[in-house]
């Protein structure tokens, strides 16, 4: 058993508004689990110290301790980059128009294919590597670069290689709907039979990925497309999520929800029917402000509709190279407070308790007996600390599966 003291505590669960942070806090941790959390005094109480099986004490510093954040929406595995792209849309060509040329996600497709699985995997070890320091410790992974068979499942491995290398839980998600390849021109019917009848059993016969996600948009997969491959994941027993409404109100709210999606990711376009129907699945909304931000688009996501119909709103950096080339969770609050108007708290529920609901996961999101001991150590002193500056300090240490990850040095 550990016990971690001298911590500033935010649950993030049954919180009394206003009394959110349990001062003078600490947690008992017993290998991968939380045993009790609360106020030292009552944590104390209920230990078993005089038996001596507290076998470490780590003082947390006085520091705001989270549970571990969750970055429930990258694409993070690809080779190349768009730097060449980044340059056209500062001259004025938009994202959808570099698409509609054969560019976008086109041309990371044809990088990544160059790139074999080794290269794609150091590549993604160190961009995980920084997203860890800023305290996650969940983090899903997309497919979707590939877009054949082979390189669908190239990206998977390297995605899950990061288990191994690193002290991060990772969650893989088949995106073989992300674009249409340039073999399948004006062929995109034939695409997405392939995807359904090759790529997904493929990928679920080897246990590859976790979900199944479909780009949803008038420049890739129309609501009829995706629904063929929803229906193929539901036959496999694989939960889906959408790339849905993010450039233009395509229905795509409405359809995840209709499958029971775990979260609809985007929906700058919902309008109030998607966001009902959103509610009544239970649905998550993943909300990318670093794709908002970068695309420079206009129309923010319905975060008033979300809140009055109760849907939880989730935070991802979308981590990219062509829309969200973006690898901070940490300025990711920063900008959903300030372009999409959420609160502090909202915020960071959206990278912890929302986020682990979005990869239907309930093991982790809030710091509670039973749960993982996942968590993170900020020097700062209240959630707004945490929002407001463009770029805040890393964690000051990270805890996962109740092993102290960082700093690394300090690995028992
Ligand atoms: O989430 N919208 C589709 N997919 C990515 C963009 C991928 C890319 O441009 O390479 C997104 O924004
Ligand atoms: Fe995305």
């Amino acid at each position: 058993m550990k016990l971690w003291e001298n911590a500033r505590i935010v649950p993030m669960a049954d919180a009394v508004p206003g009394m959110e942070v349990i001062d003078d806090g600490a947690l008992l941790t017993d290998g991968e689990s939380i045993l009790a959390v609360g106020p030292r005094e009552a944590v104390l109480s209920q230990t078993p110290l005089a038996d001596k099986q507290v076998e470490e004490v780590v003082d947390c510093g006085g520091g705001l301790v989270l549970p571990g954040l969750i970055d429930c929406h990258t694409h993070l595995v690809y080779g190349g980059d768009r730097s060449r792209e980044f340059e056209q849309r500062l001259e004025g060509v938009s994202y959808q128009e570099i698409s509609r040329q054969g560019g976008g996600i086109r041309s990371t497709v044809a990088a990544t294919r160059e790139t074999n699985q080794q290269e794609l995997a150091a590549l993604a070890l160190d961009r995980a590597t920084r997203m860890c320091a800023n305290g996650v410790t969940t983090l899903e992974v997309k497919s979707g670069y590939g877009l054949c068979v082979e390189d669908e499942e190239k990206m998977l491995l390297a995605a899950r290689s990061l288990r191994e290398r690193l002290p991060v839980s990772v969650h893989t998600t088949f995106l073989g709907a992300h674009a249409i390849p340039e073999d399948f021109h004006e062929r995109s019917d034939d695409y997405i039979q392939l995807v359904c009848e090759e790529m997904l059993p493929s990928v679920a016969r080897q246990g590859l990925a976790d979900s199944v996600d479909a780009f949803c948009e008038n420049i890739a997969f129309s609501c009829q497309q995706v629904r063929r491959v929803f229906e193929k994941a539901r036959e496999l027993g694989m939960p889906v999520r959408l790339h849905a409404d993010q450039l233009t109100n395509g229905g795509g709210a409405a359809l995840a929800a209709e499958f029971g999606a775990l979260s609809a990711d985007h929906l700058e376009y919902t309008d109030e029917a998607g966001v009902k129907a959103l509610a009544e699945s239970g649905t998550v909304a993943v909300l990318l402000p670093g794709a908002f931000y970068f695309l420079k688009e206009k129309q923010c996501p319905p975060v008033e509709l979300f809140r009055k119909h109760e849907v939880p709103m989730a935070l991802a950096t979308d981590y990219n190279p062509g829309s969200s080339p973006v690898d901070s969770l940490l300025l990711v609050l920063n900008m959903a407070c300030v372009m999409f108007g959420l609160t502090p708290r909202e915020s960071v529920a959206g990278v912890t308790i929302h986020a682990a609901k979005a990869l239907g996961l309930s093991d982790r999101g809030v710091l509670k007996p039973g749960y993982r001991a996942d968590f993170a150590v900020f020097d700062v002193e209240t959630l707004a600390h945490l929002c407001y500056p463009i770029g805040v300090a890393p964690a000051r240490l990270v805890v996962q599966a109740g092993c102290l990850t960082r700093p690394l040095h300090q690995r028992p």
